[in-house]
């Protein structure tokens, strides 16, 4: 999305400079905006190949249990060509759904887990269910337990990026709730956070 944005804006400059240059008979002008239209466009292609080598970076918030609770597991942060897929596995929930947000720091000291802030929003918007496309950037829904409160739960969020300049979640918070997020405002009633995690660049190793 970032990177085909940044590639029709390229564009757009240099048939600005070239629309702007035919008007005029200066050679030398012409050839000049035609070297500075050059570089722009290598340099947009330089953007390009340090997005696509983005492509299959990992991060991963271990989740460890807020006091009082015993919710753990993992979930990672892979980037794909179009968005970054979210894989969470989790266990000691109690059976049901429950919410999982971004939040807006990555801070862990309180055992309550609320030094990780409120939902990372940094577009301003209203809290949302994913189904929702303007919403706050942490916004990922819900993830199901079973009986024996194991939760596999995958979504693939295009709003966010790892460390781009686009909603960058490398360092911010995971949480999990006690209950189910319902999508209503501010943050969805998903009552006391039950597991607390930062993201941070994967080990690839
Ligand atoms: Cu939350
Ligand atoms: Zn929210």
């Amino acid at each position: 999305m970032i990177i085909r944005w940044q590639y029709s804006f390229m564009l757009a400059l240099l048939i600005g400079f070239t629309v702007g240059c035919e008007s005029q008979s200066n050679t030398a002008i012409r050839q000049q905006a035609q070297l500075e239209a050059e570089q722009t466009l290598k340099q947009a292609a330089a953007d390009m190949e340090m997005a696509a080598a983005q492509v299959g970076q990992v991060a991963v918030a271990v989740m460890t249990p807020t006091a009082g609770n015993k919710t753990a597991g993992t979930v990672t942060f892979t980037q794909g060509a179009d968005g970054i897929d979210v894989e969470a596995t989790i266990r000691g929930l109690t059976p049901g759904d429950h919410a999982i947000h971004i939040h807006q720091f990555g801070d862990l000291r309180l055992d309550n887990g609320k030094g990780t802030g409120g939902h990372y929003n940094p577009q301003g918007h209203d809290h949302a269910l994913p189904s929702t496309e303007m919403r706050h950037a942490g916004d990922l829904g819900n993830l199901t337990a079973d009986a024996d409160g194991n939760a596999s739960y995958s979504i693939t969020i295009d709003n966010v990026t790892l460390d781009g300049a686009h909603n960058p979640i490398i360092g911010r918070g995971v949480i999990i709730h006690a209950k189910v997020d319902d999508g209503g405002q501010p943050t969805g009633n998903a009552g006391a956070r039950v597991s607390q995690g930062t993201i941070g660049y994967a080990n690839p190793g």
